[in-house]
């Protein structure tokens, strides 16, 4: 057995918003402060006790606020200053934390930190950013860019080459100068003395650069992979302990890492040992699956079932004891979760929405929501190119598009089912036009189904996906089975069912979910188990699990 250390930030649930599309108070097209204020009772009613907010500090918007230009400042579209103080003041009043992104992997180029560096040598800024002279007048070395092309990127006025792992008006931060980790540290003391009540922290795994050599190059690869540079490396393990030391241990705060890589990693990010963060996300359930070729994300890789399972149940039994999870499906950065892995035709978008919400929600680790999650919210499916916002979408259609190397219909069909902005859509509200998102023109359209996927709507009807969610997460704040209890695979090769229990002092949880669109034969699927905790059916067939059927049962000892 288990014995798992006690603590508030793992009994949690998290609530991502993603601020730009959840609601426009201001009739200007973008979601802003005042919006998310005004929408918290709704949060509170969903059971939610963190929320999580995607940047909302100065930027460009480059990468929609993934590319801040002044760390103490609120974005002007989004609001003021005294905009976010209220903001928390209400998150707080409603016995809720806020927890805030920090993107400091890189800035963006129009930070003030950066303007000065470029401009000369001798520029007490140069350092803070990772500038290197041309090799035979190319690039410094070979590494491609997460969002394609090359991770440099010459500036004339500097007269060297800056590295950018993200787009080129992100340049990495030189976290090797410790003025810089003083400047990040001291930042975001100023947060927490404002009161914010943790991190969410961007790129995290790829803060400490150990060498500049050219990374190894996948067949028919353009450019080198940065990843044994800069990667999990000890270096960032040391700047973590560090900001520990000097900044996380003074206050009581969820910190989580978007550090990606294997278990291994995660083990060390995230020990139980309490030296780093308390949990990380890991990715290899999304990015990994389809991740099998030169063209990393873009392909007609799905999810299968037994792909899915393999890689869930790994994490889930590898850092058991060792280390604390994470639970999620999308966020902001991938499609939308029931598009991708469940069924969003009219027919089984409810029940397989429910299925997945149920399968991450009993699971060992904090389970995140992202915004329009809880409704079941799909892809939109845009059909063309010029429908897309996302800087990844027109960086990947020009390296290998314009290039010849794709077809366009073979791009437009990955960007379909997994391009970014199908998470990005505005958050559907109600029936009034643009779902009630906004009185203007929205930045983004709204998905045309907000006619019947809406959150006015499923808050009143007891069969909604929101009302399933609620349940759900009243669920883990009442069994701590379901929160603490050791994870247990069941069926790991079945064709159409993920089993698992979860084992707590003599409790049982077990939990049956069928991944498909047919009845399911399963043994599991009778009295025995207990009594039912939560199904998105209300009958149930001994021996079988219907459609996309879910159901918990406990027994207790
Ligand atoms: C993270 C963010 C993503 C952003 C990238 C660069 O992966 O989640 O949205 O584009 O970092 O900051
Ligand atoms: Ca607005």
């Amino acid at each position: 057995m288990i014995n798992e250390k006690r603590a508030w930030w793992k009994e949690a649930v998290v609530y991502q918003v993603y601020p730009r599309s959840f609601a426009d108070s201001n009739g200007d097209g973008i979601g802003d402060l005042n919006g998310i204020t005004a929408h918290l009772d709704y949060l509170k009613a969903l059971g939610v006790d963190v929320i999580w907010c995607s940047p909302f500090f100065a930027s460009p918007n480059d990468d929609n606020g993934y590319d801040i230009s002044d760390y103490r400042a609120i974005m002007p579209e989004f609001g003021t200053m005294e905009d976010f103080d209220r903001m928390l003041e209400g998150v707080h009043a409603r016995g809720m934390k806020l927890v805030m992104d920090l993107v400091a992997n890189h800035s963006s180029d129009e930070h003030r930190w950066f303007i000065e560096s470029r401009k000369s040598k001798d520029s007490p800024y140069r350092d803070y950013y990772i500038w290197r002279d041309g090799r035979d007048g190319r690039e410094p070395n070979n590494w491609g860019s997460v969002f394609s092309g090359s991770a440099w990127q010459y500036d004339e006025t500097a007269g060297q080459y800056y590295l950018h792992l993200f787009t080129k008006k992100q340049p990495d931060l030189n976290w090797a100068n410790p003025k810089v980790r003083d400047e990040i540290f001291d930042m975001m003391t100023w947060w927490c003395e404002k009161g914010i009540d943790g991190f969410r922290m961007d790129v995290i795994g790829m803060i400490g650069k150990e060498n500049f050599d050219d990374g190894p190059m996948a067949p028919g690869a353009l450019y080198g992979d940065f990843g044994p540079s800069c990667m999990h490396t000890e270096t960032t393990h040391k700047y973590l302990r560090e900001m520990r030391k000097r900044v996380l241990d003074k206050y009581d705060l969820l910190t989580v890492g978007e550090a990606g890589g294997g278990p291994e990693d995660a083990i060390r990010y995230s020990n139980i040992d309490e030296s780093e963060l308390n949990m990380t996300f890991y990715f290899e359930h999304t990015d990994g699956l389809c991740d099998h070729n030169e063209l990393g994300k873009w392909s007609d890789h799905g999810s299968p079932l037994n792909e899915v399972r393999a890689v869930m149940n790994r994490w889930q039994t590898a850092l058991q004891g060792k280390a604390w999870g994470t639970m999620h499906m999308s966020n902001h950065d991938q499609p939308r979760q029931v598009s991708r892995f469940g069924n969003d035709s009219p027919l089984w978008r409810v029940k397989s929405a429910k299925m997945l919400g149920t399968l991450l929600h009993m699971m060992r680790g904090t389970p995140y929501v992202y915004q329009g999650e809880e409704l079941g919210m799909t892809n939109i499916y845009f059909t063309e190119l010029a429908q897309y916002k996302d800087v990844e979408v027109f960086n990947a259609w020009k390296q290998w598009v314009d290039s010849g190397r794709v077809h366009p219909q073979d791009m437009l069909r990955w960007l379909a089912k997994i391009a970014r902005d199908n998470a990005r859509t505005p958050m559907q509200w109600n029936t009034s036009p643009n779902a009630g998102f906004t009185t203007g023109m929205p930045w983004m359209p709204v998905n045309p189904n907000y006619l019947s996927v809406n959150a006015e709507s499923e808050v009143n009807d007891p069969d909604s996906v929101f009302n399933y969610y609620k349940k759900l997460i009243a669920l883990r704040h009442t069994y701590d089975v379901i929160v603490y209890g050791e994870f247990v695979p069941l069926l790991e090769d079945d064709p159409s069912v993920y089993a698992y229990r979860r084992v707590l002092d003599g409790d049982t949880l077990t939990v049956m979910c069928n991944w498909t669109d047919r009845n399911a034969p399963c043994a599991l699927s009778d009295d025995s188990q207990g009594e039912e905790l939560i199904s998105n059916y209300p009958d149930h067939k001994p021996g079988f699990l219907f459609p996309y059927e879910a159901r918990v049962m406990l027994k207790r000892k």
